[in-house]
């Protein structure tokens, strides 16, 4: 093989399987892309923003099989079989997310161009938190949890805000749907 066809061999498209929001995907991508790219680009998902593209700012940030990571940071070929989620794909049935009626109520966005990755990262926290046995709101946690998402214009108050709202929600769900399940365990 030339070095020309070894070029386009190492360029040609790969063909990537994988759910995205739920619903089964089969896109075509260059080898060296990033899942990023194939969101944006081939995918024409525009609300995973593209900041630093080096893996510092979060704006990126999507979930992998339920973990917050950094999609200018992760090759496309990555998600083969894998589920990946995108803010576009937060909420249900077209209601918003607890988090995204928070941002909403709170002003927890200015320009906006942070907060995908902010909801992003805060929806994986709020799903371990809902997990957990005893469940509280931690601010301190919070602003750990979005130690890697940069925010330029809000100063950060009103998201953490947002996200302890959206968090006692789901506390408080959880704790409903608990009750609700021991209740039914005692019916004869
Ligand atoms: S765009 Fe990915 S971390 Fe900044
Ligand atoms: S709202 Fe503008 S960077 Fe966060």
């Amino acid at each position: 093989m030339t070095a020309a066809e070894n070029r386009s061999a190492a360029r040609a498209a790969q063909l990537l399987h994988f759910q995205l929001n739920g619903e089964a995907v089969a896109v075509a991508a260059p080898p060296h892309w990033t899942l990023l790219e194939v969101l944006r680009y081939q995918l024409n998902l525009t609300g995973t923003k593209q900041g630093c593209d080096k893996g510092d700012c979060g704006a990126c940030t999507v979930r992998l099989d339920g973990a917050p990571v950094l999609s200018c940071m992760t090759l496309a070929a990555l998600v083969q079989g894998r589920a990946v989620e995108t803010v576009e794909g937060l909420g249900v049935g077209g209601e918003p997310h607890p988090l995204q009626r928070a941002f909403a109520e709170l002003g927890a966005a200015q320009c906006g161009f942070c907060t995908p990755g902010m909801l992003m990262s805060a929806a994986a926290y709020l799903d371990d938190l809902a997990t957990r046995e005893a469940p509280a709101v931690d601010t301190g946690e919070i602003s750990a949890v979005l130690g890697g998402n940069l925010c330029r214009c809000t100063g950060y108050t009103k998201i953490v805000q947002a996200v302890a709202v959206a968090a006692g929600e789901v506390i408080e769900r959880t704790q409903l749907l608990a009750e609700m399940s021991n209740d039914d365990g005692g019916m004869p």
